[in-house]
């Protein structure tokens, strides 16, 4: 078996040696039966000029389809179970984001620091990956965490996990991207949390910019300026202080929670979702920001708090 190297790994685990076992006794058990019927009901044992009668057995029909319709139910809240865990990181999660290229990874820090086919983490703390590609979409797959989560170019998806050893895990792309694609790897590398605080305060003395304050670089450079303060004050457009994870509502009523999606979505197609009492003006950034330009405009919002 693989190492389980993540908190959700021995539960994935779990609920796949269920199904496997449940499986393979059921294979067992039909084959069992079908060998005694050949036998039991083997023609030299009986008339061969007259088929027997046969009635049917409504208390044994009922009883086999509410229990399988049970067992499948059982088996639907225990993946529902897990699949609630998988899909709600901690709201203290450590975020990186994550850009997949034709045919490598790209991962880049808080502070700047960016690691190419190399995922730096600490051991016991939740990790959160917001995930975006610049070309096609992969698929970050890696098999000790029993965790996988497609990258989808124009919009961001996300994968949390709290890795449970230390040492190098290997990651995978899972979705079919082209010709390098089975040489798209990369590895996680788990260590000691004191280790991590001291590599992560080592990378952050020979860093520039971080991707924040790259972001409030382009905020004046591209003219948001104009239309957005950063003080709380509306001008032509909402103000961004404290906008991040805020709940507003849009000009057709509708009420949308701030994420990196809706930011994302905003800076390309601006008339998408208006927020309400104000005018449909903004320009499209579609084709002059980059992916990473967009990734550190949304981190320089997610500061302003
Ligand atoms: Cu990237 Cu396959």
């Amino acid at each position: 078996m693989l190492p389980q190297a993540s908190t959700i790994a021995p539960h994935i685990d779990s609920l796949y040696n269920f199904i496997f076992w449940i499986s393979l006794i059921s294979f067992v058990g039909v084959v069992a039966a079908m060998v005694y019927f050949i036998i039991r009901y083997h023609r030299s044992r009986w008339d061969p000029f007259k088929t027997p009668y046969i009635t049917g057995h409504s208390a044994m029909e009922t009883s086999v389809s509410v229990g399988l319709f049970i067992l499948v139910m059982v088996i639907f809240a225990w993946g529902w179970k897990d699949y609630k865990k998988i899909v709600s990181p901690p709201q203290n999660s450590l975020e990186i984001s994550v850009l997949g290229h034709q045919w490598f990874w790209e991962f880049e820090y808080a502070n700047g620091k960016k690691l190419t086919n190399e995922l730096v983490v600490p051991k016991g703390r939740p990790v959160k990956l917001i995930m975006s590609s610049a070309d096609v979409i992969h698929s970050f797959f890696v098999p000790n965490f029993r965790l996988k989560q497609d990258l989808v170019p124009g919009t961001y998806t996300t994968l949390w996990f709290q890795a449970t050893q230390t040492g190098e895990h290997p990651v995978f792309c899972a979705e079919y991207c082209g010709t390098g694609h089975s040489k798209m790897l990369a590895k996680v590398k788990v260590v000691e949390p004191t280790e991590y605080a001291r590599w992560e305060k080592e990378e952050k003395k020979e860093k520039g910019l971080n991707p924040a304050e790259v972001g409030k670089e382009l905020f004046t450079k591209k003219g948001c300026n104009v239309c957005h303060t950063v003080t709380g004050q509306a001008l032509i457009g909402p103000s961004l202080l404290g906008i991040f994870g805020k709940n507003e509502e849009l000009a057709d009523g509708k009420k949308i929670q701030v994420d990196e999606n809706y930011l994302r979505e905003s800076l390309m197609q601006p008339q998408a979702k208006l927020v309400k009492g104000f005018p449909p003006v903004m320009p499209t950034f579609q084709g002059t920001l980059t992916d990473e330009e967009v990734n550190a405009v949304i981190a320089y919002i997610k500061s302003l708090k």
